[in-house]
């Protein structure tokens, strides 16, 4: 399914190195209100005392989704959320071939749920709601059964009819063209998915300790509890005996 034209990747990449993003997208595509929407929410990024932490993933690495359902989550399942501005990007390792042809890691489906997840970012801009979407795409990928990933919609009784529309437009496949061009700008570049930023820092191998980051990052004045000693919501001696584990980009550079 995953084809695209040479001529959107040349706009995005190009305004993108002369900053002229807002121009020309809307010159390229000024009844798109939704790319540029999406363009304009994650250039002005204006998080007042909030740490910016940014995922980089593809959706069937399964790592990703260890880390989305049981890590990434306790976000949510403490008060860390009120100091988080939390930013996914699913395109991962994904490689445009010479006839513009996307190939995903994991194959022709991660394709369709990285797209799948692009739309739902877009759809549902609330991040509690498009996080526990893709959670629910995760989660079922953890059981070997992404292929059901239709049932997340009755699961948490949202409606396909927005994501359906986003993926048979043309919609989603132009906002996977955007999350592949901020993808290759990463400095430095990704080694591989999961990719953790936390206000611009790549936390590398150290990913899953992304909760001292965020608390040593933070200067606000309202810290969290699960900034607190003692109340870290993820047990860190599970974290020290595991190895990271990690999808590596297949570069041919
Ligand atoms: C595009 O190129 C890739 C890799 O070379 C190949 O696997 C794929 O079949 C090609 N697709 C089309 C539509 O030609
Ligand atoms: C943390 O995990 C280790 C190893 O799984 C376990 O032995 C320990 O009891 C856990 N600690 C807490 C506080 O849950």
């Amino acid at each position: 399914m995953a084809s695209h034209k040479q001529v959107s990747v040349f706009i995005l990449s190009s305004c993108v190195l002369l900053g002229l993003c807002m121009v020309s997208q809307s010159q390229a595509s000024s009844s798109d209100g939704a790319v540029n929407k999406v363009k304009a929410s994650s250039q002005t990024y204006d998080s007042g005392d909030k740490v910016n932490l940014l995922l980089y993933y593809e959706a069937l690495c399964p790592f990703c989704a260890n880390f989305i359902v049981n890590q990434l989550v306790k976000i949510f399942q403490t008060d860390l959320i009120s100091i988080v501005n939390l930013r996914l990007v699913p395109w991962g390792n994904t490689v445009i071939a010479a006839n513009n042809s996307w190939l995903c890691q994991h194959g022709p489906d991660e394709c369709l749920l990285n797209t799948v997840d692009a739309c739902a970012i877009n759809v549902w801009p609330n991040l509690g709601t498009h996080f526990k979407f893709i959670q629910c795409i995760e989660h079922l990928h953890l059981e070997n059964r992404h292929t059901r990933w239709q049932s997340c919609f009755g699961t948490l009784s949202l409606s396909p009819t927005p994501i359906r529309n986003c993926i048979s437009s043309g919609l989603g496949i132009r906002l996977e063209a955007k999350y592949a061009d901020e993808t290759a700008h990463l400095n430095p570049p990704h080694k591989y998915v999961p990719w953790v930023l936390v206000n611009n820092l790549p936390l590398q191998d150290d990913y899953q300790n992304f909760v001292d980051y965020v608390c040593r990052a933070y200067r606000g004045n309202n810290i969290p509890k699960a900034c607190k000693p003692q109340s870290l919501k993820i047990n860190s001696s599970e974290i020290a005996n595991s190895v990271p584990e990690v999808c590596y980009a297949e570069r041919s550079s």
